[in-house]
C-alpha cells in the first residue's frame, strides 16, 4: 500500500474508520487504487519496451537503435565464451578485443589468436558502412577460433557477465564510431561510442577483479590543426578540427581520470590512416579503387595556395605489430575492487609509418595497381574535418615497443588491392 493511504484527507475520514462497513468500503477502494496503479505501471513498463522504435529521438543512432535487441546469455554462450578466451601457449594472455568485427580489430584478434593467446571479440554490428563486410570478417574469425559476442559497450550487463565469465588479463579497446566527416551527420553516434562507452568499459574494468590492463585506439586526429611537423607526442592536442577527434581526446582525458583514481593501466595508441585488406570503405583508399573501377570521378582535395595533402598512411601489419607489443609491454593494473592501490602505467604513443604521402601519388599508384586511369576531380579542402597533412614521430614507440614499420604504400597498396579484387569480384559482391 502506497504510504499517501495514510494520510487522512480529512479529520472525519480518520474516525469513521471504525465502522466495519467504511472499513470493508475503504479496504475495496485501496484495492482498486492498488490494481489501478499496478497497471499503470506496467503499462509503463510495456511502453518503455515495446515502443516503436520510430518514436526513439535517437533513431538515426545505428549503435544505439541496436543496443537493447542482443541475444546473451545460457550455458552454451558461455561455454562459447570460455573456449574463445582460453589461452593455449605458455604466458599467453587472454584478452578481450572489442570492436573484433571492425578492420583493426579483425586482424589483431587474428593475430593474437595465431600466437595461442584467449581472445573473446565483442561487437555491436552497426550499419555505419556495408555490415556484409562485418559478417565476411566475423566468418574469418569464426574460422580462427574467435567467438565474436554480438553486443555494445554500452551495456554493462553484457560487460560484468563476461568478466565474470572469464577473468580477462587484458583489454583491446578498438570499439569507436570512427570517421571524420559523418560526425556532422550523426554527432550522437559520437558522444555514445567514444565516450559513454568507453566510460561504460572503464567502469566494468576498474571493478574486476584482477582489474585488465587497458589497451585503446586514440587517433592521430587529436593532433588537429597543428602545424609543426613530425607530430610529437609532447605536442599540444588541445585543436581538435572535427567531433570524432574531439572525443578521442576526451578519451584520453578520460583515460587519465581511470588511471589516477583507480589504479587501472591504460596505453592510447594514435594510429595515422592505417590501410589494407580487410579495410573500412569509408576510407579514401578503399573508395578511390572503388570508383576508380567504376569509371567515377574521384576528388582529390588541395590545401590554400595549392597546398598539398598528405597522410602518413601506415599498413595494417605494422598497426598490428605495434597493437601486440603495446599489449606486452602493459603492466599490471594496481587496483582492485574498484580501489587503487598504487601507480599504475599511462602510456600514449604514435603509431604511424612516418612517411607522409601526397594523395595524389596514392591514386597514380592505384591506377597503375588498377591499371585504370582515375578522372581526378581537384577541390579545395573542405573544413568538415579534415585536416591538410599527418606526419608521425614515431621515436617514442621505436624505443618503448620496439616498433618499426617495415611496409611502404606501393608494396601496402599492392596486397589491399590484390584482397579487394578478390572480395568483390569472386564473390560476386559490388562495394557500396
Ligand atoms: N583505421 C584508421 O585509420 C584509424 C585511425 C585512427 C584511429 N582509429 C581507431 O581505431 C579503432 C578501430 O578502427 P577501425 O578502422 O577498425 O574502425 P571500424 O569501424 O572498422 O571498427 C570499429 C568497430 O567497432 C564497432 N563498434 C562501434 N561502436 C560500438 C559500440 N558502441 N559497441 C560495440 N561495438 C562498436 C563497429 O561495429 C566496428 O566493427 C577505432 O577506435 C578508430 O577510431 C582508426
Amino acid at each position: 500500500m502506497s504510504h499517501l493511504d495514510n494520510i487522512p484527507s480529512t479529520p472525519g475520514k480518520f474516525k469513521m474508520e471504525k465502522s466495519p462497513y467504511i472499513h470493508r468500503l475503504r479496504w475495496h477502494s485501496s484495492l482498486t487504487k492498488l490494481t489501478f496503479w499496478s497497471l499503470v505501471f506496467l503499462g509503463s513498463i510495456l511502453i518503455f519496451f515495446f515502443r516503436s522504435p520510430s518514436s526513439s529521438p535517437l533513431q538515426s543512432d545505428p549503435s544505439r537503435r541496436s543496443l537493447s535487441t542482443y541475444d546473451w546469455g545460457g550455458p552454451a554462450w558461455e561455454k562459447r565464451v570460455r573456449s574463445s578466451a582460453r589461452v593455449r601457449s605458455r604466458n599467453g594472455i587472454s584478452v578481450l578485443v572489442t570492436g573484433a568485427a571492425g578492420f583493426v580489430g579483425t586482424h589483431v584478434s587474428v593475430a593474437l589468436k595465431r600466437r595461442g593467446d584467449g581472445v573473446l571479440g565483442l561487437d555491436n554490428f552497426n550499419n555505419y558502412y556495408e555490415q556484409s563486410l562485418k559478417r565476411a570478417r566475423q566468418a574469418l574469425l569464426e574460422r580462427t577460433g574467435v567467438f565474436v559476442v554480438e553486443g555494445d559497450i554500452n551495456d554493462s550487463a553484457l560487460l560484468k557477465k563476461l568478466f565474470e565469465v572469464v577473468p580477462f588479463t587484458h583489454v583491446m579497446h578498438l570499439a569507436a564510431q570512427a570517421g571524420v566527416r559523418y560526425a556532422m551527420e550523426n554527432p550522437s553516434s559520437y558522444v555514445h561510442s567514444n565516450i559513454a562507452g568507453l566510460v561504460s568499459l572503464l567502469e566494468v574494468c576498474k571493478s574486476a577483479n584482477p582489474q585488465p590492463a587497458i589497451v585503446w585506439a586514440s587517433s592521430s586526429s587529436v593532433y588537429g590543426l597543428n602545424t609543426k611537423v613530425p607530430f610529437s607526442e609532447k605536442d599540444r592536442t588541445d585543436q581538435p578540427a572535427s567531433l570524432y577527434a574531439a572525443t578521442k581526446k576526451a578519451g584520453e582525458e578520460i583515460a587519465h581520470t581511470y588511471n589516477h583514481i583507480y589504479g587501472l593501466s591504460l596505453t592510447g595508441l594514435r594510429f595515422f590512416t592505417v590501410y589494407g585488406p580487410w579495410g573500412r570503405p569509408d576510407m579514401a583508399y578503399f573508395f578511390f579503387t572503388r570508383d576508380i573501377l567504376k569509371g567515377k570521378s574521384i576528388p582529390i582535395f588541395e590545401g590554400a595556395d595549392h597546398g598539398t595533402v598528405a597522410r602518413d598512411f601506415t599498413y595494417i601489419d605494422d598497426i598490428v605489430k605495434g597493437c601486440l607489443a603495446a599489449l606486452d609491454t602493459a603492466e599490471k593494473s594496481t587496483g582492485s575492487g574498484g580501489k587503487k592501490k598504487g601507480p599504475a602505467q599511462l602510456r600514449v604513443f604514435n603509431l604511424g609509418n612516418t612517411s607522409p604521402v601526397p594523395v595524389s601519388d596514392l591514386v597514380s599508384i592505384l591506377e597503375k595497381l588498377l591499371k585504370v586511369k582515375a578522372k581526378r576531380n581537384i577541390m579545395r579542402l573542405p573544413r568538415n574535418g579534415d585536416v591538410q597533412f599527418t606526419h608521425a614521430n614515431i621515436s617514442l614507440a621505436q624505443r618503448e615497443l620496439g616498433y618499426k614499420p617495415t611496409t611502404d604504400l606501393q608494396m601496402g597498396l599492392k596486397k589491399f588491392v590484390r584482397w579487394y579484387l578478390n572480395y568483390y569480384s569472386l564473390g560476386k559482391k559490388t562495394a557500396a
